[in-house]
């Protein structure tokens, strides 16, 4: 039986009467870069909050390489890098000393750790930072210094949470193809995004959420196959598509 990356069991979030996430069975193959797309409020966050243990399902459940994220939290979150919507960073700490009080958190040993900070901080143009506080960064330079952060446990699944959102060209470039390198040599990355030139690009496989369900799951050829489109349309016509005609079923429903 093969062992996905991530898996979930009919997993459900509900907000009071409100349900985020109805009931998905998504399923990340190891070794390749998925994206998680949808509309605004479609339940991407709530999703990946709940595969990294930050949030509790209603009902359902989550693993990560095998582990139950609910039943052995410590070892499904030794294995994730999770960068959130809104990341914290501890304004107060050098950059370095922020990257360390994430690389002892996992335990690293310190000439591994700290080996790792000097890799990171020079690949994304940031050692000219290292002693200055985060709180002073600009907005971009701080997502810089969080994707740092997520890289240097070098976990084996990672969630990304519209992690292009304030990085310049260069640092979405590298981080693309750190995330392509990563995969290639057996990580997992499950990614949200908006940009849909990047899911198209970037990414092996897409879920498309939309209301709290999957509407559509494959490779950009199978969607935009499943979109009825023809041969040269982008994801975009085909998420337009998809995301519309399940409005619509819905509307139907009511
Ligand atoms: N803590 C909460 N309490 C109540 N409702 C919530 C909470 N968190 C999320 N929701 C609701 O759940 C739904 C899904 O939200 P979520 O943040 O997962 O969407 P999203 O797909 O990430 O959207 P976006 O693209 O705007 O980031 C929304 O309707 C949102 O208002
Ligand atoms: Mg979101």
């Amino acid at each position: 039986m093969q062992q996905y990356a991530v898996e979930t069991f009919d997993l459900t979030k509900r907000f009071g009467n409100y349900t985020a996430v109805n009931g998905i069975n998504l399923r990340v193959e190891a070794g390749t870069i998925h994206s998680l797309l949808g509309p605004n409020g479609a339940g991407k966050t709530t999703v990946l909050n709940m595969l990294s243990g930050v949030l509790k399902p209603t009902s359902g459940s989550a693993k990560i390489l095998g582990f139950d994220v609910e039943k052995e939290p410590e070892k499904s979150k030794s294995l994730v890098g999770y960068l959130p919507e809104e990341p914290q960073i501890y304004e107060t700490l050098t950059v370095r000393e922020f990257l360390r009080l994430v690389g002892r958190a996992y335990s690293l040993p310190n000439d591994v750790l700290e080996n790792r900070i000097d890799e990171y901080l020079e690949l994304f143009d940031l050692k000219r930072v290292e002693q200055n506080f985060c709180g002073a960064l600009s907005h971009g330079m701080k997502q810089r210094v969080v994707v740092c952060s997520i890289l240097v446990h070098d976990p084996k699944v990672i969630l990304l949470d519209e992690p292009f959102y304030g990085l310049d060209p260069a640092s979405s470039r590298l981080f693309k193809e750190i995330l392509r390198d990563k995969a290639t040599n057996g990580c997992s990355i499950l990614v949200s995004t908006h940009i849909l030139e990047i899911a198209e690009r970037l990414c092996d496989r897409v879920t498309i959420l939309s209301e709290g369900r999957i509407v559509a799951e494959g490779t950009m050829d199978e969607l935009k196959a499943k979109a009825g489109m023809i041969e040269n349309t982008t994801l975009e016509d085909a998420f337009l598509a998809l995301t519309r005609r399940n409005e619509r079923s819905l509307e139907k429903q009511l």
